[in-house]
């Protein structure tokens, strides 16, 4: 597979590994697409760790959104990691544009692909030196991503049905992210709802990314907003 070289923003001051402590992943959905570039900085400069990118076909999820050509104008303006969400059918085929657009993070659901066929993806992605997640929907049991779990660096739960920002948070994945934390090593990144109030709950259960839309852009000072959700227990 033939990857791009990345811009060298990459290099500066914002990229950070995954690792140690709580990481926020503003989710652009909810930002003002006409000004994407200044709701990116906006964002970077109340401190998020990385920008989570939702791609929606309107099949899997009833929604549509954008594709790798945006993609690869917002890897132009920012040098935070790029968690991209593909919520399609068949990620298979758009997967290595994404790659290539300069995702650093993709995260594929379990419902959309074999285990067997995810395992071999995630294998030819690692070599690119990015980050693999596969994610579920609420009302998937963990047993579904049972297969794929040594693949992947982290697990995306959903904490809403996919396809649109501002739907309340299903309590009822706590439990899951519980039984997931107790075999899982890798980083549980948690997709839907996320807010000062549920935040708590979800760190303690062992959630350590949070992905949240609608609060954080919707907040009068962003920076609070993330360091609530941030120190939230
Ligand atoms: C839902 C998306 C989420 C969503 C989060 O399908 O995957 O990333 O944008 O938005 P909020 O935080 O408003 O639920
Ligand atoms: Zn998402």
């Amino acid at each position: 597979m033939q990857i791009n070289p990345r811009t060298n923003l990459k290099n500066k001051l914002h990229y950070k590994p995954i690792g140690g402590g709580v990481k926020i992943a503003p989710s652009l959905l909810s930002a003002d697409f006409s000004s994407l570039e200044k709701e990116i900085k906006k964002v970077e400069r109340a401190g998020a760790d990385m920008l989570h990118i939702d791609i929606m076909d309107g099949h899997f999820v009833p929604n549509l959104t954008i594709g790798p050509a945006v993609i690869k104008s917002i890897r132009r303006v920012t040098a935070l990691p790029l968690d991209t969400h593909l919520m399609m059918e068949n990620p298979q085929y758009f997967v290595k544009s994404f790659v290539r657009a300069g995702s650093d993070m993709i995260t594929m659901h379990i419902e959309t692909i074999g285990s067997a066929k995810f395992k071999q993806l995630a294998r030819d992605l690692k070599k690119h030196n990015i980050k693999i997640g596969v994610s579920l929907n609420p009302a998937t049991p963990l047993k579904k991503i049972m297969g794929v779990l040594g693949e992947v660096d982290f697990v995306l739960v959903m904490s809403v049905n996919p396809g649109f920002s501002g739907q309340k948070f299903i309590r009822g994945v706590l439990p899951k992210i519980r039984q997931l934390r107790a075999i899982f090593k890798g980083n549980i990144a948690v997709d839907g709802g996320v807010n000062d109030k549920v935040a708590g709950s979800l760190i303690k259960a062992g959630a350590d990314i949070l992905a949240s839309g609608s609060y954080i852009f919707g907040a009068k000072d962003t920076k609070k907003a993330i360091e609530r959700i941030r120190n939230a227990r």
